[in-house]
């Protein structure tokens, strides 16, 4: 029998939520035009579309906003977050953002001209889209296992070094003013990179004089996976191995919203005080002054004493493990899932979830849309919709060679007998695949159209 992990918390408050019936959610989902993100979340039973902004926050994170400093300028909660991120990421600058993009945007703004190149094991869309829209280019060289739902390897995140280096002479290093790498990969299903790769790639492109970027927004789930499965770091604390992934970087771009485990906030970070003057003249204009960027003092305050509690490593044993049950219990009723089930979330394979349905009809949206129609719960689709490209030269379709619906597990927030009930529904529209049939997209927007498309469906 397949165990929980036990909750290293108990719950102090609660808050409602409310199932809606089949035939209700049915003309739902047919007014939102089968975008989940147009549903109101009232009408959600249990939602998964994102583990960013839903944590739950600790009574400590609480009484952290009361004494939140609303001061213009010098809040003290700037200096506890200076603190935080001094001993956990060791980057001597920082502006804090409203959320990670903000801190994507800054960034690039600031250091990308049209026609340069940004590799990446795997650019999350909000990076990628702030990249393309500066007329630069986003380049995801993640190995190829980490392309292969059913590969198991423990960190399909990996950048593909020798990809990395040939890369670099093929563009010039001219052309690339910086390098990413997302810890964990979220769009290749949360899968960790390992402190080894993260050092090579350092050296690749320290070696051609190219600085490294981290997307850092999941760095204590990665912090944990290195621990549980890298040899050489077995007996090592996560600070200890956050401090050393950190090491090898120039700086990071961080959504808080993920291992901060607050509702809203980032940062962006940096060794380079050249850089960091210009970034804050960038921030003035478009989040605020230095010392809060676009948040309230409070916010800042709970930001700095979330990033210590998502290293605890009782709370990532609890955190790691119930996405992991979930995954577990799928697979137990024979669900097809990317494996090994990843950090943030459980991603169900749809291009065999439904091999009925061709790409083109976007199966992952059509099994998105089946899950919250059978059982109210909100996914999300990481496939055709939101990767698909347009080849520039043909202006065909390039399909992404993964077709995925995102279970992301919000932190701290629903418990154990819920994992069960999604798996339960999971496995009832399984059962009924056949009957599942594909979409057509009747409105895009020039980017990042999965937010705001609406679909049809194909009879
Ligand atoms: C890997 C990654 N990078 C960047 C972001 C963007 O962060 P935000 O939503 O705070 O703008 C996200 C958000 O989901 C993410 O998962």
């Amino acid at each position: 029998m397949i165990r929980p992990p036990i909750e290293p918390f108990r719950i102090k408050v609660v808050e409602p939520v409310r199932m809606t019936t089949e035939d209700e959610r049915r003309s739902i989902i047919a007014k939102a035009g089968y975008n989940l993100f147009r549903v109101r979340a009232e009408d959600i039973y249990i939602d998964l579309l994102t583990d960013s902004g839903t944590s739950a926050m600790s009574d400590r994170q609480w009484s952290g906003m009361m004494i939140g400093d609303e001061s213009y300028a010098g809040c003290r909660n700037f200096y506890s977050l200076e603190e935080s991120i001094r001993k956990i990421y060791g980057f001597p600058y920082f502006v804090p953002t409203h959320q990670g993009r903000a801190a994507e945007h800054i960034l690039f703004a600031t250091m990308l001209k049209p026609g340069d190149y940004v590799p990446s094991n795997m650019h999350f869309d909000t990076t990628r889209a702030n990249i393309e829209s500066l007329g630069a280019h986003a380049v995801d060289m993640v190995i190829p296992e980490g392309l292969d739902p059913q590969t198991i390897h423990p960190f399909k995140g990996n950048v593909d070094v020798a990809r990395l280096e040939a890369f670099i002479r093929e563009v010039g290093k001219d052309r690339i003013p910086l390098g990413m790498v997302t810890i964990t990969n979220n769009n290749g299903g949360g899968q960790p990179v390992s402190l080894e790769n993260i050092r090579q790639v350092s050296e690749v492109l320290h070696r051609n004089g190219i600085p490294l970027f981290i997307d850092a927004c999941r760095y204590a789930e990665n912090a944990y996976f290195i621990q549980q499965r890298e040899e050489s770091q077995a007996g090592r604390t996560t600070l200890e191995i956050a401090n050393e992934t950190f090491s090898y970087a120039d700086g990071c771009t961080m959504s808080a919203k993920k291992d901060a485990l607050v509702n809203i906030g980032g940062f962006l970070a940096m060794r380079d005080p050249a850089l960091y003057e210009r970034i804050c003249q960038r921030l003035i204009l478009w989040e605020g002054f230095p010392t809060y960027g676009g948040l309230a003092g409070r916010d800042l305050e709970a930001i700095a004493r979330g990033l210590w509690e998502a290293l605890d490593e009782n709370y990532l044993a609890y955190r790691i493990g119930q996405v992991g049950y979930l995954g577990a219990r799928l697979k137990e009723l024979g669900i097809p899932l990317l494996e090994p089930v990843g950090g943030h979330a459980v991603y169900l394979d749809a291009k065999r979830f439904l091999p009925h349905i061709p790409q083109e009809h976007l199966p992952a949206q059509a099994l998105a849309v089946e899950l919250y129609t059978a059982g109210s719960i909100r996914t999300v689709e990481i496939g055709t919709v939101m990767n698909a490209r347009q080849d520039p030269q043909t202006g065909e379709t390039i399909y992404p060679a993964l077709e995925l619906v995102r279970m992301a597990i919000p932190r701290r927030v629903y418990t154990n007998t819920h994992m069960d009930y999604i798996a339960e529904t999971t496995a009832r529209v399984y059962e009924q695949r056949e009957k599942t049939g594909g979409y057509k997209i009747v409105y895009e927007p020039p980017f990042l159209r999965h937010f705001t498309a609406r679909f049809a469906a194909l009879d």
